[in-house]
């Protein structure tokens, strides 16, 4: 009788430590995985800030998973529409910084490199800017634009993208109603007033298609031009809306390349990279045909084939090595979305469509290129 208990109580021991060691090895495995969290931003934290434009569900905080994500992976931020014209400064004498502030209190908290997109764009401009006709109003109204918004987040928005998409395809200037106000002196104008009301912030000429030879050129000369004239531009940004062939990785680099040698730094500002037919491939297309509810365009509606996944994963993993190898031209690079159901590329350049453009899939899952991008680093 006493064998048996004292075999009850040994036995009893033994399960009580046992259960104890399990428990013990979870807390340790969750320790490990822990500290296993590297994200993106950790991984090249020597190389180039990790950056992600963020949507009003990220900047309201409705979105919990993709709040996470960004804090794991993503070291600086661009806000995704908000702090465009017709949103900030909607009226004449009206300005709405309501979601601005919380979108930089929200940098601040995440200890974020700041971007500001954008001052100085014709699209998603207010109506009330397009009637303005006289030169010298238009120098009023960019002057009281630009102060009152840089001015607001001085020494709080690192980077502005100050002017964007100004360029026409062949590098002459767009006809917006900035140039036909002001004359091109609206670079200068606007360059200048961005470098005075915060002469410490990291000042962008922005565009797409900057890797077309005769883009770049355009480029180029409004870089020129302004340092020949003594004003302080510091950044070209490539928005980056790519696909899986093109422009090519010969491209992409001579254009790093002639950018640094003109004397700026490059960041990759908007990087997605779609995987769907492009209307502008298509023989007579143009993209005001309506292609919504076209299976053809829309191929992959409920998931990504293995072998494009694949095929999304080498594209990415062959620029970022590009990135790499010219990472001391490189300011930063950030995605334009959080996760691909996020990305704008669902509904442009036509609407309601399934694209798979970005790093993290619907679930917020690490996708392949994910993996390839990380791996570089390992
Ligand atoms: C896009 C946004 O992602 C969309 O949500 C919006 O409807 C249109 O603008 N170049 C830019 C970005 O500089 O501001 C654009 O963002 C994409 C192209």
């Amino acid at each position: 009788m006493i064998q048996l208990s004292r075999f009850l109580i040994f036995f009893f021991i033994i399960v009580f430590w046992l259960l104890l060691g399990c428990k013990n090895s979870e807390k340790v495995n969750a320790e490990v995985d822990e500290s296993k969290a590297m994200g993106l931003s950790d991984a090249f934290v020597d190389d180039f800030y990790m950056g992600v434009a963020v949507n009003g569900r990220l900047i309201d905080g409705v979105d919990s998973l993709g709040t996470s994500l960004l804090k794991r992976e993503f070291n600086s931020i661009t806000p995704e529409n908000i702090m465009k014209w017709m949103y900030i400064h909607p009226e004449e004498d009206g300005f709405d910084f309501q979601m601005s502030d919380k979108y930089v209190a929200m940098g601040q908290r995440d200890s974020s490199f700041i971007v500001g997109h954008t001052l100085v764009w014709h699209s998603q401009l207010a109506d009330w800017v397009e009637e303005v006709s006289d030169s010298t109003e238009m120098v009023e109204v960019l002057r009281h634009h630009i102060n009152a918004i840089m001015g607001r987040y001085k020494g709080k928005i690192q980077s502005w993208d100050v002017v964007n998409e100004a360029l026409n395809e062949d590098g002459t200037l767009r006809e917006s109603v900035f140039l036909k106000t002001i004359g091109p002196q609206y670079l200068d104008l606007a360059f200048r007033l961005a470098s005075e009301v915060d002469p410490d912030a990291q000042l962008t000429y922005n565009d797409y298609n900057l890797t077309a030879a005769d883009k770049r050129k355009g480029a180029i000369s409004i870089v020129k031009n302004l340092k020949s004239r003594g004003i302080k531009i510091d950044v070209v940004g490539m928005q980056g809306h790519w696909n899986l062939k093109g422009p090519t990785l010969e491209e992409i680099e001579q254009s790093i390349v002639d950018y640094y040698n003109a004397g700026v730094k490059v960041a990759i500002t908007e990087l997605d990279i779609t995987v769907l037919p492009n209307p502008w491939d298509l023989e007579g297309a143009e993209v005001s045909q309506n292609f919504e509810g076209d299976e053809k365009m829309n191929p992959f509606p409920q998931s990504l084939p293995d072998s494009v996944e694949q095929q999304l994963a080498s594209r990415y993993k062959s620029i970022f090595q590009l990135f790499l190898k010219h990472r001391e031209k490189i300011d930063r690079v950030t995605f334009w979305g959080i996760q691909d159901g996020a990305s704008w590329l669902n509904g442009w350049p036509i609407r309601n469509r399934t694209n798979y453009p970005l790093l993290f899939d619907r679930n917020y899952s690490p996708k392949a290129a994910y993996h390839e991008v990380m791996g570089l680093k390992k």
